[in-house]
């Protein structure tokens, strides 16, 4: 079991730079199954995520290659396996992206239910929905998804909540769909664009990603690509927190601005000063941190996978404010330990109301999913003493060596590694999944 050891009082100052995106790199992996011939995926994350869609691809019968830093070659023509099993997708929520893909290439799939789920229900009637809108038929037993088809067709799908999996998942099955299938209150995060664009540079012809009506005309085949994963926009949203929180001076590199506005709207808001340039910003903060209310929405709104590094940079700032959560009814689950630092969060339902108390104390704590990992991190820099992470496997599922980067900025933060004897010492991936 490792853990972080965090020495706070530093300020970062700097440069960082972000790594490609977890939630486009787990799609467009999958999707890389539709192409007819191999496809190079460049600025690929190294995260425990990416490693266990690699590891399913090859399971499937893939070729897999590490052909450089982040670059993959993925030749997907050999595959001849069309199952994902509940060991490997219980580790990756993700995983239901290969049921969008293979159904859309071979008409056929059988992907276990996802396990694991600290966010709350997280239910997929409406990538079911879409599935079947196609023409195809699924049969839920066993904790498996079976999914088949004798033909796919072009069809109008209207989702009944603004739904990121379900969005992409319906694009990977229309995209070799006969005629046109058109997409109603679709999501439009950047890694929805991403993915459109991937599917377009393989021969797609989809319209209108990252706007609520997505357009996707069927096309027979699909060829090989060369395409560069977006910038990771909640990671480099996480730095920008985590620069605040220190009283830090840095610039972020590899970004796209455009992508982080709702971020850096409410940063400003808070007293953080942000200066944007082509693909790179500065963050830094010279005078005091001020309340300020969030509430968690789909893109363009205020991204939930940043509600809990925030939260944390609102509990150093003066005065109360107010969170409230629209996405995920477990989302708060971290304030119990944000407490254990000297935070002071009431949570009632989805509304959490933070006494800015201006400091944080180090304290041991654990990480109960990704970004509540990421918020103890944050908290654990701004905090006088030593704070310890436990359960960083949460972490390392989605951001991209953080603990050099943030070494690299100033920061004293080591990985240790602890026996634990009670607990399984299984790997990272090996936990159940976010
Ligand atoms: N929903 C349904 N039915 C469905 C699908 C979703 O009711 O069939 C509901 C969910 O319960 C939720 C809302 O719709 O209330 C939005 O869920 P969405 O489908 O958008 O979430 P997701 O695709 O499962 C992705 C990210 C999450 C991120 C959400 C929201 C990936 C792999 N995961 O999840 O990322 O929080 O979108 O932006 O892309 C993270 O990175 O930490 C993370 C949890």
């Amino acid at each position: 079991m490792d853990k972080f050891v965090v020495k706070g009082g530093r300020r970062l100052t700097g440069e960082v730079t972000i790594s490609g995106a977890k939630n486009a790199a787990v799609a467009i992996l999958p999707a890389v199954i539709l192409s007819d011939e191999p496809c190079i995926i460049e600025n690929v994350p190294t995260i425990s995520d990416v490693n266990i869609c690699i590891r399913i691809l090859k399971e499937m019968g893939a070729k897999v290659e590490n052909i450089g830093k982040d670059v993959y070659r993925i030749d997907p023509t050999t595959i001849d396996k069309f199952c994902v099993p509940y060991e490997t997708a219980r580790k990756m929520r993700a995983s239901y992206y290969f049921l969008g893909a293979l159904l859309g290439k071979f008409k056929k799939a059988r992907v276990s239910m996802p396990g694991g789920c600290p966010l709350g229900d997280r239910p997929i009637d409406q990538h079911l929905k879409a599935f079947t809108s196609l023409g195809a038929k699924y049969n839920l037993s066993q904790g498996m998804i079976d999914l088949t088809a004798d033909k796919l067709s072009g069809n109008q799908i209207f989702f009944d909540v603004v739904t990121v999996g379900a969005t992409m998942n319906a694009m990977l099955a229309a995209v070799k769909a006969e005629g046109l299938t058109v997409i109603e209150n679709a999501a439009k995060e950047p890694h929805i664009v991403d993915l459109a664009n991937f599917l377009n540079s393989m021969g797609a012809n989809i319209m209108g990603a990252g706007t609520d009506v997505i357009k996707v005309r069927g096309v027979e085949h699909l060829h090989g690509t060369t395409y560069s994963v977006i910038p990771d926009q909640i990671e480099a949203g996480t730095f920008m927190v985590a620069i605040a929180a220190t009283k830090g001076d840095a610039i972020i590199k590899n970004v796209i601005p455009k992508h982080l506005e709702s971020i850096t709207k409410k940063l400003e808001k808070i007293g953080v000063n942000i200066e944007q340039y082509d693909d790179s910003i500065r963050v830094w903060v010279d005078g005091p941190l001020v309340k300020t209310n969030v509430k968690t929405a789909p893109h363009p709104g205020f991204p939930t996978d940043m509600q809990s590094q925030i939260a944390t940079l609102l509990t150093l700032a003066q005065g109360t404010s107010i969170i409230t959560e629209n996405i995920w009814e477990q989302r708060f689950r971290y304030v119990d330990e944000l407490r254990r630092m000297g935070a002071d969060i009431t949570v009632n339902g989805k509304v959490a109301l933070i006494e800015g108390t201006g400091k944080l104390m180090g304290a041991p704590v654990k990480a109960c999913d990704l970004r509540a990992g990421a918020a103890l991190i944050i908290a654990g820099l701004a905090a006088q003493g030593v704070t310890e992470i436990e359960d960083i496997f949460h972490i390392e599922r989605g951001y991209d060596c953080m603990e050099g980067k943030l070494r690299a900025l100033g920061a004293d933060i080591e990985k240790v590694s602890v026996p634990d004897k009670a607990v399984e010492t299984k790997p990272a991936e090996n936990k159940a999944a976010v």
